[in-house]
């Protein structure tokens, strides 16, 4: 339960709040590079309450500037794509990717007025398959978090982007709910007896657990928290504990246990206070993936673009259709949810809820302690911000690209920390580690 003032406090990003200063110290992605053709049309990127545009040069060089003219703020979006920088078609001035204004044709002298003007200008780095981008200030700038995804070739790695009409932390809290999979997700996370960790079928994982109340057991790091979610294990339950891993990487990125030889991150970046932006992504360590594993994870997720989700992110299934629920099949007994897919499940569930729900009114248990720890982490990062400080792992290089989660049996006199393989969180949750009680 969190009182309306801290309600406002962990869900608001606009400049100048506290959240929106804490992101401010983050690199996030701003689009897919995919989106951007080179010399090709500007796209809109929206990204805690601010409206950019980002550009691919016919050059290759990416620049992301805001959106609206220097000179008298057309947009962007409908200017021309030139060499070194966009030309706003109302009167043609020019913009290059570092905010120069490099032609003012209206006046008699533009070097002059190029002087003067300053255009807001973003960084932009490309890593896999991603446009990232930080809104704060040179001095916040932290160094850049290249994750396991981030370092593999694009053969390897299979992303899903979709808009949701819900703010960021109300999103990311599904993300810290390891108890929701055995009921939102019962169609296609089944269990299954016999193997030790899940197992990918093609259009679905099987786990060896069918219980539906984990008991979590969470530490803090010095990036974010990761925690176990303990289960019974449908076989070896005498001796053994079922263990699924879950790594919060503050303030928006999730690392979820995937079955040997693959890789799972997801995020959700605040587009505003009441929308965010969901990045799944799907990777592969020792492989590319082929066809079929692109359409089983699309098929999986209810991500496929065209089918699922339009050319802006948009679902198909949302909230003006009920998202496409199917009662019939429920009534015979087909679905569990009646919704089609991962992510329009989640979606469907946390959309349902309203943009920003009232967490005053909430009843929490005990399978929700890492939602409690996700909104305590974050309200802390608010503090230190406010405070002059760096929020939770904005300044901290830590060896990002070997953070995994896992999953499996253990023993039940062991720690369940004993599934864990990669090496970082040890190191990671040091001197520096924050507690967060
Ligand atoms: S508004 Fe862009 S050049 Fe005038
Ligand atoms: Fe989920």
């Amino acid at each position: 339960m969190l009182k309306a003032d801290e309600n406002r406090r962990l869900t608001q990003v606009g400049p100048g709040t506290p959240m929106g200063q804490v992101f401010r110290h983050y690199w996030l992605p701003a689009c897919l590079s995919s989106e951007l053709e080179a010399g090709g049309g500007p796209r809109l990127v929206e990204l805690l309450g601010e409206r950019m545009v980002a550009f691919r040069s016919p050059s290759g060089e990416v620049g992301i500037v805001a959106e609206p003219c220097p000179h008298r703020g057309a947009s962007l979006l409908l200017a021309r794509n030139e060499e070194c920088g966009l030309r706003c078609i109302y009167h043609g001035w020019k913009v290059d990717g570092a905010g120069k204004l490099v032609d003012a044709p209206t006046n008699r002298n533009p070097e002059r007025i190029a002087q003067v003007v300053r255009h807001a200008a973003y960084p932009a780095v490309e890593r896999g398959g991603v446009v990232w981008t930080h809104l704060g200030p040179p001095e916040q700038r932290g160094p850049f978090r290249a994750f396991k995804w981030a370092v593999q070739p694009a053969s390897h790695v299979q992303l899903i982007k979709v808009a949701m009409d819900a703010n960021w932390a109300q999103a990311m809290e599904s993300l810290v709910d390891s108890a929701h999979v055995s009921y939102l997700h019962a169609d296609l996370v089944r269990s299954g007896a016999g193997a030790e960790t899940a197992e990918w079928t093609g259009t679905g994982q099987v786990r060896n657990t069918a219980d539906g109340a984990p008991h979590l057991e969470i530490e803090d790091t010095a990036y974010g928290f990761r925690y176990g979610a303990i289960r019974r294990p449908l076989t070896g339950a005498d001796t053994h504990r079922y263990v699924r891993t879950t790594v919060v990487v503050a303030p928006n990125f999730v690392c979820i246990a995937s079955p040997e030889g693959r890789g799972h991150f997801e995020a959700y970046i605040p587009i505003d206070d009441h929308r965010s932006m969901f990045y799944s992504v799907h990777y592969t360590t020792h492989r590319p993936f082929d066809e079929q594993d692109r359409r089983g994870i699309l098929e999986w997720y209810g991500g496929r673009p065209g089918l699922d989700v339009d050319e802006n992110f948009r679902k198909v299934r949302n909230p003006d259709n009920g998202w496409l629920q199917d009662r019939e099949r429920m009534r015979l007994g087909e679905t569990y949810t009646g919704l089609f897919g991962i992510l329009n499940q989640d979606h469907a569930a946390v959309e349902s809820m309203g943009p920003i729900v009232d967490r005053a009114k909430e009843h929490l248990g005990p399978t929700d302690v890492a939602v409690i720890r996700f909104r305590r982490m974050m309200l802390r990062a608010a503090r230190d911000v406010e405070s002059g400080g760096v929020p939770i792992g904005a300044d901290q290089d830590l060896p990002y690209e070997s953070l995994d989660a896992a999953e499996g049996l253990v023993r039940l006199d062991a720690p369940w920390q004993e599934v864990i393989s990669d090496g970082l969180a040890g190191a990671a949750a040091g001197p520096s580690a924050t507690a967060y009680g």
